[in-house]
């Protein structure tokens, strides 16, 4: 069946949606690129309009389907040892300071399909053993979910992850699964993944964190969702804490109790 093209009123209602839903500002140059990422549900479904895609999603029916949107609608890219020198500085900085007293506890919010998460899994594994320690890895995304739980990747991915980690913590597969790295057990039973939506009350029994990532999800905010959502994570983070940001993102005119440590570098007093 043909599908119509979206109109700018159509665009509108999905824009205020996924606004509503994810606080994902989209811009008006987004058209094209949501009107293609829905193409697939509209054909699924048999619709010809993007209204009678909206008109579904809006009447609150149907709540797989509504995640097959936001699942659809966020931008996942991601990839290991991403923005190194935030690694550097946990290993050199913030491991010789923690209190072998607590678990040490990292969050990586918004942490698509794992790699941000594994990243640090693997450094911990190293640098700290079988001391405690543990990641929380979450995000908004159940499909990107699913794929952070498994572990599995295609050995492309690869790229940035040093030659004795490599040896180490991705072991490739073999036979069917030729081309691909499975996250050694070691390193992944350490962390577990959920989902949480950040604009929303984070639940108290996600507990206290030693360091949270917050990269690379901030781009997609306007002012409003930030403070919202640096507002919820903050009391997730224990006193003398971290809060790490993507290099190409800013806390500027969001109000924290944060001091700055360097750029993109925060610490909770
Ligand atoms: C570009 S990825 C960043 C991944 C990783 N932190 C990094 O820096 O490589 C952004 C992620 O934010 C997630 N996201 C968007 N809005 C969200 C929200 N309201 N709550 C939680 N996660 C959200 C998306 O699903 C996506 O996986």
């Amino acid at each position: 069946m043909d599908i119509a093209q979206i109109t700018r009123e159509e665009f509108t209602l999905f824009q205020r949606l996924i606004y509503k839903l994810a606080g994902i500002s989209m811009s008006d140059a987004k058209q094209t690129l949501l009107a293609g990422r829905l193409q697939k549900r509209l054909r699924h479904h048999n619709f010809h309009t993007y209204t009678q895609y909206y008109r579904m999603i809006a009447g609150g029916q149907d709540p797989q389907e509504i995640q097959i949107m936001v699942d659809l609608l966020t931008t996942n890219e991601t990839y290991f040892f991403r923005e190194p020198k935030h690694f550097d500085f946990l290993v050199s900085d913030v491991l010789p300071q923690r209190n072998p007293a607590n678990t040490f506890r990292i969050w990586s919010a918004a942490s698509s399909t794992g790699e941000e998460a594994y990243t640090m899994a693997m450094l911990l594994t190293d640098k700290l053993g079988k001391s405690a320690w543990e990641i929380f890895g979450s995000d908004i995304s159940t499909q990107v979910l699913a794929k952070a739980a498994r572990g599995h990747y295609p050995l492309d991915r690869n790229e940035g992850i040093p030659p004795n980690y490599l040896k180490k913590y991705c072991p490739r597969g073999v036979r069917a699964q030729e081309g691909t790295f499975l996250i050694a057990p070691e390193v992944r039973e350490r962390v577990r993944f959920n989902q949480v939506n950040l604009t929303l009350p984070i639940a108290r029994e996600v507990g206290l964190f030693d360091v949270i990532f917050l990269r690379n999800v901030m781009i997609y905010f306007d002012m409003e969702t930030k403070q919202k959502v640096v507002s919820h994570l903050l009391p997730h983070l224990r006193p003398g804490g971290y809060f790490i940001i993507g290099h190409s993102e800013t806390l500027n005119g969001v109000t924290t109790p944060l001091s700055s440590v360097r750029p993109t570098i925060y610490r909770k007093p």
